[in-house]
């Protein structure tokens, strides 16, 4: 492939410049040049303008948008039915957390069908490859393999195989000869996933592309590329749990904020096909510092048990620790029970409070539940076997409503709850087979769940 020209340019300002610097001649901007690929306009292929006529939307065909499902029922469900041909995926999450095992499963499902799969392994040989597909018990599917990082021998393999997805795996490590920087770097990561996007649009394939995540951001990673990808997906989960979440932050062709639920074991991804009663214990005698709450990820409602500890601090500042509730929140919800409450005494108390197995309740609809959890442990007094809390608190110690209440009340009658708390709401109507329980202030809710 001929050398391209490359010039770097200022990501801030624009500014260009042949040689790199470390200040913006422009802006003054520190380490924003960043090294890009300019193409002579000459060398592009435009259509005569005589020719450009808009389409009317009446007349657009739909035909060639129709979906290819991979046969994993949650990644179809977070993608919104499946794969769409000349889409493209990035599909981030931190290192480990088991990406290249969703990817490589998908694979082999889609191989059966058949389709013809081109899996790009940047960071692993074949080898390698081979070892975790046997785990999978995928070692005799017919997915194509090739271990290379270099941009243009994948484009070749893409061009002479013709496969209908294509999977890189990870878009960090592939390069590309025209621009001199280090692969990973934001100019190669762009510059690879610009041409591989080119190339499949072109021709009507699927896209996948994986990117690593890193806890200290998005450098050079998937938050460089959202704008250029037709859906984003999060796979996300705590290390030591085996449940992994995939969520979905971007789609061009469905819903955001669909969840996905799978559980990574010995012998790769299993699909949770019904996720709601996951997180909850299988005690029968209620306790005290427990109650669950209902929090809705998409369109689907998730049972939650919240767990919390007080416990009388000795000399020092009391601690406060947390997992999968926020920190800031419980720290908000403590200062209201004190005072809004009149639970004083919580100022000397450790307070630990947890979702069961991790689960991030990113949702304030779980503060009634935490409060609630907290005065039980406080006083020593369990909630009645079969209750459920949903609501948002206020500073002022107000219940305020969720959105959807009544999908999330149908789904706890399902599983087999007997009540619920609510904020008081206009046009609440009963639920046959679950007693709702309308609060206005965290007071009631305390008094009424732990009397
Ligand atoms: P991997 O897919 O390599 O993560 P990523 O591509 O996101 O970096 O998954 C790595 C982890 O998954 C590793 O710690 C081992 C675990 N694992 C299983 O528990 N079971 C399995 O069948 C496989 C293949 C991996
Ligand atoms: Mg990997």
């Amino acid at each position: 492939m001929p050398k391209l020209k490359t010039l770097y340019v200022c990501q801030q300002c624009g500014q260009q410049s042949v040689k790199w610097t470390g200040r913006c001649p422009g802006c003054g901007a520190w380490n924003s040049m960043v090294e890009e690929i300019v193409e002579q306009a000459s060398t592009r292929q435009a259509a005569p303008l005589s020719m450009v006529t808009p389409t009317a939307l009446a007349d657009v065909s739909l035909e060639d948008a129709s979906r290819v499902a991979t046969g994993l029922k949650e990644f179809d469900r977070v993608l919104g039915g499946g794969l769409v041909p000349g889409s493209v995926t990035l599909v981030g999450g931190e290192p480990g957390i088991g990406k290249s095992t969703l990817l490589l499963s998908m694979a082999g499902s889609l191989a059966a069908k058949p389709h013809t799969i081109l899996y790009v392994s940047g960071e692993e040989s074949l080898r390698q490859t081979k070892l975790r597909a046997t785990r999978l018990g995928l070692s005799t599917c017919a997915v194509h393999l090739l271990a290379h990082t270099q941009l243009e021998v994948i484009l070749e393999a893409v061009k002479q195989l013709k496969p209908d997805v294509v999977i890189v795996d990870s878009i960090q490590v592939i390069e590309t000869d025209a621009l001199s920087s280090a692969p990973g770097s934001i100019g190669q990561v762009r510059a690879c996933a610009y041409e591989l996007i080119r190339e499949v649009k072109e021709s009507q394939r699927a896209l996948l592309l994986v990117g690593h995540v890193t806890k200290e951001g998005f450098l050079a990673g998937p938050k460089a590329l959202e704008h250029l990808v037709d859906t984003v997906l999060y796979f996300e989960g705590e290390p030591t749990s085996g449940f992994r979440l995939l969520r979905s932050t971007k789609n061009r062709f469905g819903a955001t904020y669909e969840l996905g639920v799978f559980h990574m074991t010995a012998e790769g991804l299993v699909e949770v096909a019904n996720p709601s009663e996951l997180f909850l214990s299988d005690r029968t005698e209620p306790v005290p510092g427990c109650i669950v709450t209902v929090s809705l990820e998409g369109s689907r409602p998730l049972l939650v048990e919240v767990q919390a500890l007080t416990s009388p601090c000795g000399i020092g500042l009391p601690r406060r620790r947390t997992t999968g509730v926020d920190f800031n929140r419980l720290s908000m919800l403590l200062a209201v029970l004190e005072r809004r409450v009149g639970l004083h005494q919580l100022s000397q108390q450790d307070v630990f409070v947890s979702s069961l197995g991790g689960v991030r309740l990113l949702e304030p609809g779980a503060d009634l539940g935490v409060a609630i959890a907290i005065a039980s442990s406080l006083k020593e007094r369990p909630t009645r076997k079969g209750d459920v809390a949903v609501g948002e608190v206020g500073l002022t110690g107000e219940v305020r409503p969720v959105t959807n209440v009544l999908q999330r009340l149908h789904e706890a009658k399902r599983v087999g709850f007997a009540r619920c708390f609510v904020a008081a709401q206009r046009g609440l109507a009963p639920v046959e087979g679950i007693e709702v329980v309308t609060v206005r202030h965290v007071r009631d809710a305390v008094s009424k769940a732990l009397e």
